[in-house]
């Protein structure tokens, strides 16, 4: 099966990629359906049956885990199927980019919350949690602030910005993404920061200036620093994992009100680093801090991967079974979120016009994917610590009940 035959992405009509699709089931020898997709024909052509106790969120729940997506709002309203699987499945939701500051406060003081309140009304609609992703980035900046923003209105642009979101959305999000992507070792500052526009206006201070005003508008949420370039075993990555254990110290020391880690695990296939020992001694140093840990934007670039399905998928599963066996002992980690759940919706597609993406758990036509099994068998395979009860009175060496 050739998959450059035709090249597809998110405008090519259903129809064509349904072609597509279909060749590259029987390429894969599954059968073939060609009836146009409902979610109802999907749902029997299914050779698994992936709802209620065989969802992801309930594997994940039996082992106290979340498990969610980044969602993208304008699918939500049009695709009936899509909003379905997506509540089948997660427990959590994060919006891909609606609440990035570009989307969400176009013009200086003008908030454009609909999409954010849409996706919001539908996670409390069925009971799921909600992320806010993201407060603080050097990216997604409107026109207005790249061009407007000095030393000396940084900071009242940021409190602002902040409040009005936290504040609009306060005691509703499980947590919010505070800070984005702080760190460049490649800038060459010994504290590792990122050269971007918030340390050149506001200096080093900018971080815990936005997680304060974050807890202040927001008591409940758990405030998270988000990254990545965290998961392999590449120098590269565990010279990140150092800057960014250095910084969480730092925090901590000056009591910056700071909950959690979101590790966003963009896998690169292939990787020969691997994913192991480093990665274990970071978790186990957050843990140390008493940080919890969220797999934030789990997916799997497979575009540099031969033009063959089959093997794709072997080596997605492979990615997301090594790397979550690593993560998931770790009993800070309680949430597992992927970057888009369907690659019928996903910013892999920018990377490679060429084929589909197979490195999320389904699939353009709502079809579970190898990746969605390893996913589920990582979930299964985690242990649960038993709580052990603290001790009420602690017995000197020497003495004795009796
Ligand atoms: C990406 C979105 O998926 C794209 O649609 C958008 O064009 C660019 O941003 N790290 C992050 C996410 O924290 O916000 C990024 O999302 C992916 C990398």
């Amino acid at each position: 099966m050739r998959r450059r035959d035709i090249a597809i992405n998110a405008s090519t009509p259903l129809i064509t990629r349904r072609r597509v699709l279909t060749s590259a089931a029987a390429f894969a020898g599954h059968t073939l359906v060609c009836s146009r997709p409902s979610f109802a024909a999907t749902k029997q052509s299914s050779r698994i049956d992936v709802s209620g106790r065989n969802a992801l969120r309930t594997h994940a729940a039996a082992k106290h885990l979340f498990f969610g997506a980044a969602v993208n709002p304008k699918a939500l309203r049009e695709d009936e199927d899509y909003a379905r699987l997506l509540r089948q499945q997660c427990s959590m939701l994060v919006a891909e980019n609606c609440m990035k500051w570009k989307a969400i406060e176009p013009q200086q003081g003008q908030f454009q919350f609909d999409d954010a309140d849409f996706i919001l009304a539908f996670a409390e609609k069925y009971k799921l949690k909600m992320r806010g992703h993201t407060l603080i980035w050097h990216d997604a900046l409107p026109a207005w602030v790249e061009a407007g923003m000095t030393s000396s209105n940084a900071r009242q642009w940021m409190i602002a910005h902040i409040q009005n979101i936290c504040e609009r959305y306060n005691g509703r999000i499980h947590s919010w993404d505070v800070v984005n992507e702080a760190i460049r070792p490649e800038d060459g500052r010994p504290d590792g920061l990122r050269n971007n526009i918030w340390l050149r206006t506001m200096g080093p201070e900018y971080i815990e200036t936005a997680f304060r005003t974050a807890r202040a508008a927001d008591p409940a949420a758990l405030l998270t620093y988000n990254d990545w370039g965290l998961e392999d075993e590449s120098p590269q990555n565990e010279e990140r994992r150092r800057i960014v254990l250095t910084m969480m110290r730092r925090l901590r020391q000056r009591n910056v009100p700071i909950d959690a880690i979101g590790i966003q695990a963009h896998l690169n296939l292939p990787n020969p680093a691997g994913y192991g020992a480093g990665l274990q001694r970071f978790l186990a140093s957050l843990k140390e801090l008493d940080l919890q840990v969220f797999i934030t934007e789990l997916d799997a670039d497979d575009h540099r991967l031969p033009d063959n399905m089959e093997l794709r998928d072997a080596e997605v599963a492979k990615a997301f079974g090594q790397f979550l066996d690593i993560v998931l002992p770790g009993p800070a980690v309680t949430a597992v979120l992927t970057w888009g759940l369907t690659s019928r919706y996903t910013w892999l597609r920018d990377r490679d016009h060429n084929s589909t993406p197979r490195g999320l758990p389904f699939d353009d036509n709502l079809e579970p994917t190898a990746g969605f099994n390893a996913i589920r068998d990582a979930f299964d395979r985690r242990r649960i610590q038993p709580a052990v009860p603290k001790p009420i009175t602690l017995l000197r060496p020497g003495q004795s009940w009796r």
